[in-house]
């Protein structure tokens, strides 16, 4: 009930104009989104590898809707990758396929993948809402055929999942693994976390033994021990696959898990696009509202 009331403040306008106005909701956010411009998502990711951790940048831009749009937010993905080039941090990154035609869509992807493969970085392509899922995997598979530097995501909630991680392992996409941030409906859905949650064990351990480098992409921590026991049991080396967490979200398991030499990659937003990214993530846990009205009230 709060989830959903949450997600629906995610487009309330008033409120959006609070919390990207008021200077104590925009300093707390900053626990959870790097800044608006990619050089304070470079200083968030010095500060990560310092720490042994590796980074996956996610601009947060406006929604596209044109090919004119579609070239300039290209253009800062672009730009995102010659600056990971340029200033030696370790990071890749992910981004979302815009919301245009398919043909002018996969031009787009295209010309990334093409600037992304001189430098030998990764792209992920994020998975959006089920309505995006056969498109995603359909561009992905694709792609992956001339780059191979281009992987994908897969929710656990969904009942085809395991069939698409069935396809992604055969031809050796590097899938990131989460239980899927939507709401869908029940026809295609498991609706209990429960269920979700024995979904993403099972396809954790199809991806452990037989995917390329997985992504264990959750802040579950019994999922967690769940896999670093598979890979023990199964003589799988920690060198084999990631953890990858929210920016912000878990920080203390973050750091455990490195110190026990586990490979951790941090999911880091950034961008003028904050504010509904920030109220996912209050959805997921309103614990993290108290947190953040309590500091915008002080
Ligand atoms: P779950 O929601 O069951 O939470 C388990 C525990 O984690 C909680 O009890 C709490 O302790 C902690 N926790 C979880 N969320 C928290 C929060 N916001 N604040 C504080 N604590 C929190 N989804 C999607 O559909 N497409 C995508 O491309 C991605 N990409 C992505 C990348 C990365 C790196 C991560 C970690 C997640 C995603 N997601 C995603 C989001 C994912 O689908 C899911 O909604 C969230 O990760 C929350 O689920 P958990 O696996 O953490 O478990």
């Amino acid at each position: 009930m709060l989830r959903d009331t949450l997600l629906y403040l995610a487009q309330n306008d008033s409120l959006r104009n609070f919390v990207i106005t008021n200077r104590a909701t925009r300093g707390v956010s900053r626990r959870f989104v790097a800044g608006e411009v990619l050089d304070e998502a470079v200083e968030v990711t010095r500060v990560l590898n310092k720490r042994g951790m590796h980074v996956a940048l996610d601009h947060l831009g406006e929604n596209v809707t044109d090919a004119k749009e579609a070239r300039a937010a290209t253009q800062d993905f672009i730009t995102a990758l010659d600056t990971i080039k340029q200033t030696g941090i370790d990071a890749n990154i992910s981004i979302k396929l815009m919301d245009i035609s398919q043909p002018l869509c996969e031009e787009n992807v295209h010309r990334l993948l093409e600037h992304a493969h001189k430098y030998s970085i990764f792209v992920r392509i994020d998975m959006e809402a089920s309505a995006y899922t056969e498109q995603t995997l359909d561009i992905v598979l694709r792609m992956h055929q001339q780059f191979e530097h281009v992987g994908t995501v897969i929710q656990s909630c969904l009942y085809r999942s395991k069939k698409d991680v069935e396809q992604l392992i055969a031809q050796g996409v590097r899938v990131r693994l989460v239980k899927g941030a939507y709401k869908e409906p029940k026809t295609i859905a498991m609706q209990e976390k429960s269920d979700v949650d024995l979904s993403y064990v099972q396809l954790m351990m199809m991806l452990l033994s037989r995917g390329n480098y997985p992504g264990i992409a959750t802040q579950d921590e019994a999922i967690i021990n769940a896999t670093c026991k598979y890979a023990r049991d199964h003589g799988i080396s920690k060198e084999a696959f990631e953890f990858q967490m929210l920016y912000g979200i878990r920080r203390d398991l973050q750091e455990k898990l490195v110190a026990q030499g586990y490979n951790m990659r941090i999911y880091v937003p950034y961008g003028s696009q904050w504010y509904p990214y920030l109220m996912r993530r209050m959805a997921e846990r309103p614990a993290n509202l108290v947190f953040v009205m309590s500091n915008a009230l002080r």
